[in-house]
């Protein structure tokens, strides 16, 4: 009989590490993850080199980082049973299939790419490395090196995926390389705003919640959150759908969300109480994942051998890929 466990679809997913992972990520792709780790065979890449991109002048930063974001994927319940975990670095069947890659993509198509404009902006680059314009291409190979079926991503990698589709398309026209295409898996929920009621929460930004917050700090940062501005006695009616905190509830404490709304809008909560709701629920909904954490950080050890013998494993696939790709593009002799 046929190993069902080898029929299950390939996810990859990735993090680039460079800085600890907060509450946008636990409600936009971690507990996704989780759920998802069930069903398919699941790939978590450890974007290093991507990181580097952006942050080469700070490798310590990248390296703590790797320990931090794969602790945080661990404590949220990714299991290391389940899910495999990849340092990119380690992997080189990524590095070469870059350089196949990059052999069909126009630079053009690059610098139009909108989430290449839009990080060039944020990071003030006004000439770009070769490396970061070209991360959309190692990207591709992060993908297409494991042969993944379905890539779970926000909103702002698609056009990463496509880029990725059409180079699988063209290996395969070109070169008969029978490769599978990979199809994007959107994230079910919109993107957390930041704690000061800005559009995104974000690792360096200042307005986040880090899933290693303890529960002091948790609640003084919630505390100090940005409300509904308008609203300056308790009395005054307050307005939910532009108020960060009932955001949160929405996307933390939904149950309860009707009463704290008609209690709002009247005038009947006032913002300090409705914060410490919401504060006492988040420090509930993290507290088996602040145990794990504890456990992870006092076993490092183990946290290394999950990385180490997931790079192998993936190694051992990406190797069988190069050489397909190698030989249907001539490259053997
Ligand atoms: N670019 C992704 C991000 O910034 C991280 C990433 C790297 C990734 N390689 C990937 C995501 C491969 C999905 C698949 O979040």
């Amino acid at each position: 009989m046929a190993d069902v466990s080898n029929l299950k679809r390939r996810i990859l997913t990735g993090d680039r590490p460079t800085g600890k992972l907060h509450l946008g990520h636990y409600a936009g792709s971690l507990l996704n993850r989780v759920r998802l780790q069930d069903d398919y065979e699941t790939y978590i890449l450890l974007a290093d080199v991507q990181a580097l991109t952006t942050h080469f002048q700070s490798p310590q930063l990248i390296r703590d980082s790797i320990f931090e974001v794969a602790i945080d994927n661990l404590s949220v319940g990714l299991d290391p049973e389940k899910a495999t975990f990849i340092q990119q670095s380690q992997v080189p069947a990524i590095a070469e299939l870059t350089v196949l890659f990059s052999l069909l993509v126009p630079v053009n198509v690059l610098r139009h790419n909108p989430t290449i404009k839009t990080e060039a902006r944020q990071y003030g680059y006004t000439d770009l490395t070769y490396g970061f314009l070209g991360y959309p291409v190692s990207q591709a190979a992060d993908i297409v090196f494991l042969e993944a079926d379905l890539v779970p991503v926000g909103d702002d990698q698609l056009p990463h995926m496509e880029l990725t589709k059409k180079i699988v398309r063209r290996i395969n026209e070109l070169y008969h390389a029978g490769l599978k295409e990979p199809m994007e898996l959107l994230s079910p929920v919109p993107r957390l705003k930041g704690l000061d009621g800005g559009a995104k929460m974000g690792k360096s930004a200042g307005n986040a919640v880090f899933l290693s917050d303890d529960e002091a700090l948790l609640e003084r940062k919630i505390a100090a959150a940005k409300t509904d501005t308008a609203r300056i006695r308790k009395t005054d009616p307050g307005h939910p759908e532009i108020c960060t905190i009932y955001a949160y509830h929405r996307a933390f404490n939904d149950s309860s969300c009707p009463e704290i709304c008609e209690s709002c809008t009247k005038g009947t909560i006032g913002c300090r109480d409705c914060k410490q709701l919401l504060a006492a629920r988040l420090n509930g909904i993290l507290a088996p994942v602040r145990e794990k954490r504890r456990y992870y950080e006092q076993h490092t050890d183990l946290v290394r051998d999950i990385i180490v013998t997931g790079t192998e494993t993936a190694n051992r696939i990406g190797n069988d890929t190069v050489m397909k790709i190698k030989e249907a593009m001539s490259l053997s002799l």
